[in-house]
């Protein structure tokens, strides 16, 4: 775990080598997960910073993803684009995971859209679904704001009972029914990974009121509203979970479905960064 004072100065120096380099500050954060990557496409006035040239920034590993921060404008929108995420089983300690979410902060984001794929375990939901997140379940066995509290970056204890902000979930499933997606609505878990669930994790999971699994958005989201930021969370139901349709499950099929809802999605997230 980083100290209290060189977790401070990291988030500086990679804070003051943003600032140089990006003219308006940006508003609203979006993180896009796999295949979600053309979402950045529609960035304009762009200014893209690759993660290994800002100092202090993890280097993202997983195939699929790019790497680098998306700083510009959408629907009139200041925006900064996470391109690429960290994932905890990648090895990185919670800290690291979410150092983006708190450059977001440091640089004045005050809303945050984060997306994901999930594995369903609800038997209503289906390969290829749109789900909101309207709470989560940590089940990763850590947590990010472990550790001393730095008070200039939120409470010691915060709430947590609109993790994902009630108003914005409203307004999302308004403009899914303009756009003709039918989201559905759900409480994902967070598990570490990287292994796939066991069928009998994915019956516990049921039970303790998940609706979908995976490995990310969790630690995110918790150093979001510790930071004080309104959270929209979206899921792509990429298969279904282990043990429910009784097939196997691989990354190849993960990849798959999140391509093929690729555009719908990103339309979906653009149009929400103009209402949000
Ligand atoms: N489990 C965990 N994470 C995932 C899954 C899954 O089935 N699908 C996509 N991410």
């Amino acid at each position: 775990m980083l100290s209290e004072k060189e977790y401070s100065v990291r988030l500086a120096e990679a804070r003051s080598y943003l600032v140089e380099r990006v003219t308006e500050p940006p508003e609203l954060g979006v993180v896009l997960g796999s295949g979600l990557g053309a979402f950045a496409d529609f960035v304009e006035e762009k200014v893209v910073i690759a993660y290994k040239d800002i100092p202090h920034f993890p280097i993202s590993t997983v195939e699929g993803h790019a790497g680098q921060l998306v700083f510009g404008k959408v629907q009139g929108r200041s925006v900064v684009v996470m391109q690429g995420r960290f994932h905890y089983y990648e090895g990185y300690i919670m800290q690291e995971v979410t150092f983006p979410i708190r450059i977001m902060q440091v640089l004045g984001v005050t809303g945050l859209i984060v997306t994901n794929a999930a594995g369903g375990i609800n038997s209503a939901f289906r390969a290829g679904d749109l789900v909101l997140i309207k709470d989560h379940l940590n089940l990763m066995g850590d947590n990010p704001l472990r550790g001393a509290n730095l008070t200039n970056l939120g409470p010691r204890f915060p709430d947590l009972s609109e993790g994902y902000n009630l108003e914005w979930r409203q307004k999302a499933l308004a403009i899914a029914e303009e756009l003709g997606i039918n989201p559905q609505e759900g409480v994902y878990v967070a598990v570490s990974g990287p292994n796939y669930e066991t069928p009998a994790e994915i019956r516990y999971l049921r039970t303790i009121g998940a609706d979908m699994v995976g490995m990310s958005t969790v630690p995110e989201v918790i150093v979001a509203n510790h930071g004080g930021m309104r959270v929209l969370g979206i899921s792509c139901v990429t298969n279904m979970a282990a043990g429910i349709l009784g097939q196997k499950l691989s990354h190849v099929e993960v990849m798959e479905t999140a391509e093929r809802v690729e555009k719908q999605f990103v339309q979906f997230v653009k149009t929400l960064v103009g209402v949000l």
